[in-house]
């Protein structure tokens, strides 16, 4: 049962699109005050788990800390941030006991469409109390009964709609790196894969392919003949995709700038005139994609690329990022200016005090000069004739910048999928594309980090998902990306990217690659299961990723596993994640078959008991433990996506199970029409 309560004029973000009556009064549980904006306040049971926020620090469980809605262009995710790339508002309150003071179903999901920022303190402040709280009083604020966590996401889902499906190559392997430039480089990578016969489908293009940064366009001087060069790597089987920023490069004749100018659709400031934010390209405007007109603007500019046959994209910097304005560039100079006339290099933070500019100040005020908070409150979006300041509405940037480029694929490609993913995102753009989880580093705790998100963000509609696979910033080492790759076999986004700068981290990087073009090879033998799991999560509105407490909830030790999670129907991955480990424990909820895909191609299974076993698994394993009395199909390996032998599967798992494999072309819009289902039996 889904309540829906209004307080104020709430923003319509067109998160839900199911339309739900409102309901009449306050929800009949949880403290909500409209004193200083909103909040919403309720008493847990000490055993109260808290499970959803999508791309969110910590834990599965996410009680104990203070997370906050407000989508940052931040690549430092250390452990105490509390706001990522996405504001994902769903989260599930899965009680254990029964209430004792409280008016409150034991279990219940709660929704805050409110698109600016939320603040959600689980526990941080006083360890019983949950309190959600934002600035202005005008929301939606949904109330989800259900008798467990899991039929609560369900009804969730089914309100925001169906979740965005990727064309099938875009279950491949994908090579990314900021620093590839030319079509040399390209060329380079592909054939390093090609050559070693190591599996990839694409390769992905960074903002060098640009001229000079500006989106919508490609360097003369680094690809002679471009829509060539798309062929000459399909030809390879390799697709291209490229990145597309936010901001739109101020340059006076550049057609996309004068256009956009022209017609009014970049954001602007009080007085009328557009907004300038710092990014890549220098300064530049944003686009107003809450707009529907500057909205199908933008993305009718993709089309420049879709005609050079290009079939994916990936949309990037568009919380919307600020590296600086030309107002905050005029405070630092000014601090400086007076530091200068200080004449005091000596000052400390007594100076300070008497009004003297310390370095320690001039330092504060360079780190902070992006992304400022005053100048997301000084441009407006126009919305049906009136203006609404950017902060009010920030968090819905990425989302309409991507829903700006899945619209206008739905005029440029009516039959095609094409394959979308950005950075920022709120619930509701989980319908027009996936999600990468932005600049992680090369670090072990990123791993974990990686697998504890995903069932979080499949809650909130995002199923196409991934993270860095190798980490972003940092040096990666060989048994790190080996023991990555090992968990990135599972999620539907398998891309390896890294940052401009740090080692070189492409799979023949490598000693013995035979170890890596295994692990990639294991990718491709599943890809007919882990394509049929996640077309079912996203046709039935379920999900892909679930932690182990939504199959086993009345097991009190599945509840506390935050390492290990069930993938589809049939399967628990528990990947590992510690440098040096030769294996790793694992804990079983009931009797499973212990998979090991060995380096020689052969697999090794076991049963295990139900409860805690030690599994050695090597750096070159990958494995995987299918449930008792199931059973999942398996292919041979491949190179590429279109090369999986999906005719000749072998299942793998207990004698007489049977499993439901979901097929279709991989490119159709409409999948209902063209999948289906058939039966195979072990
Ligand atoms: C941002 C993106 C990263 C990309 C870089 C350069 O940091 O998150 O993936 O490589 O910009 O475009």
């Amino acid at each position: 049962m889904i309540q829906k309560y209004v307080f104020g004029t709430p923003f319509e973000t067109d998160a839900v699109i199911t339309p739900i009556p409102a309901a009449q009064g306050r929800p009949p549980f949880g403290m909500i005050s409209l004193e200083e904006g909103f909040s919403f306040t309720y008493t847990m049971e000490k055993d109260d788990i808290i499970y959803g926020l999508g791309e969110a620090n910590r834990g599965i469980n996410k009680r104990g800390y203070c997370y906050i809605s407000n989508c940052t262009d931040d690549p430092e995710h250390l452990e105490d941030k509390r706001s990522f790339y996405g504001a994902h508002n769903f989260l599930i309150l899965s009680g254990q006991s029964d209430r004792t003071s409280q008016d409150a179903p034991r279990t219940f999901g709660l929704f805050i469409d409110y698109p600016g920022k939320l603040t959600f303190d689980i526990g941080y402040t006083r360890q019983d109390l949950l309190r959600i709280a934002c600035d202005d009083p005008d929301l939606y604020l949904y109330v989800i009964d259900g008798p467990s966590p899991y039929d609560i996401v369900k009804q969730f889902r089914q309100i925001i709609g169906r979740s965005y499906i990727p064309p099938k190559f875009a279950f491949g392997y994908g090579q990314s790196r900021w620093g590839y430039k030319d079509q040399k480089d390209f060329r380079r990578v592909a054939e390093g894969y090609r050559k070693n016969h190591l599996p990839i489908d694409m390769l992905y293009m960074d903002i060098d392919y640009m001229d000079r940064y500006k989106d919508f366009t490609v360097s003369k001087e680094r690809f002679d003949d471009f829509k060539a060069f798309v062929q000459e790597m399909k030809d390879q089987d390799i697709r291209l995709i490229p990145i597309i920023d936010a901001g739109i490069k101020i340059e006076p004749g550049d057609p996309v700038y004068e256009e956009g100018l022209q017609k009014g659709f970049f954001c602007q400031k009080e007085d009328g005139t557009p907004f300038v934010a710092a990014v890549w390209p220098g300064y530049t405007h944003f686009t107003d994609v809450l707009d529907p007109d500057a909205r199908a603007w933008f993305g009718s500019n993709y089309r420049f690329l879709t005609d050079m046959g290009i079939e994916g994209f990936w949309n990037d910097m568009n919380e919307p990022a600020i590296f600086f304005t030309p107002e905050g560039v005029d405070e630092v100079k000014a601090l400086m200016q007076r530091f200068i006339d200080n004449d005091d290099p000596n000052a400390n933070w007594d100076a300070a005090q008497e009004e003297k500019v310390t370095v320690a100040q001039l330092q504060a005020a360079l780190k902070g000069i992006g992304n400022r908070p005053e100048d997301y409150a000084s441009f407006y979006h126009k919305v049906d004739g009136r203006l609404v300041r950017h902060d009010k509405v920030h968090n819905l940037y990425g989302y309409n910048m991507t829903r700006a480029a899945g619209e206008a694929f739905e005029k440029i490609a009516p039959n095609k999928r094409i394959l979308l993913f950005s950075r920022s995102s709120y619930i509701g753009m989980h319908r027009y594309g996936g999600i990468w989880t932005g600049d992680n580093k090369s670090w072990w705790s990123h791993i974990l980090l990686n697998l504890k998100m995903l069932p979080s963000l499949n809650m909130c509609g995002f199923l196409y998902i991934g993270a860095d696979l190798g980490g972003f910033g940092a040096d990666t080492t060989r048994d790190l990306l080996l023991r990555w790759l090992a968990l990135g076999v599972f999620t539907p986004l398998m891309r390896n990217h890294a940052a401009i700068g740090t080692r070189e981290q492409e799979c023949y990087q490598f000693e013995n690659l035979e170890d890596l073009r295994h692990i990639l090879g294991v990718r491709y033998r599943l890809i007919p299961y882990l394509y049929s799991e996640y077309m079912k999560a996203a046709l039935d509105g379920d999900l892909y990723f679930k932690p182990l407490a939504f199959v086993y909830p009345d097991d009190r030790m599945a509840l506390q596993v935050e390492d290990q999670l069930m993938l589809g129907g049939e399967i628990m991955i528990a990947p590992v994640y510690t440098q040096n480990a030769s294996g790793r424990y694992v804990y079983l909820p009931e009797e499973m078959m212990f998979i090991k895909f060995l380096p020689d191609g052969t697999i090794r299974q076991e049963v295990l008991e139900k409860g805690h076993h030690y599994v050695e698994i090597a750096l070159n394993e990958v494995p995987l433990f299918i449930r008792k009395g199931a059973c999942i199909p398996v292919a041979e390996a491949a190179e590429h996506v279109a090369a999986v032998d999906t005719e000749h599967l072998t299942l793998l798992g207990y004698e007489g199970a049977s499993y439901v494999l979901y097929e279709d072309d991989g490119l159709c819009r409409d999948p209902k029409v063209q999948g289906s289902r058939r039966t195979l039996h072990r």
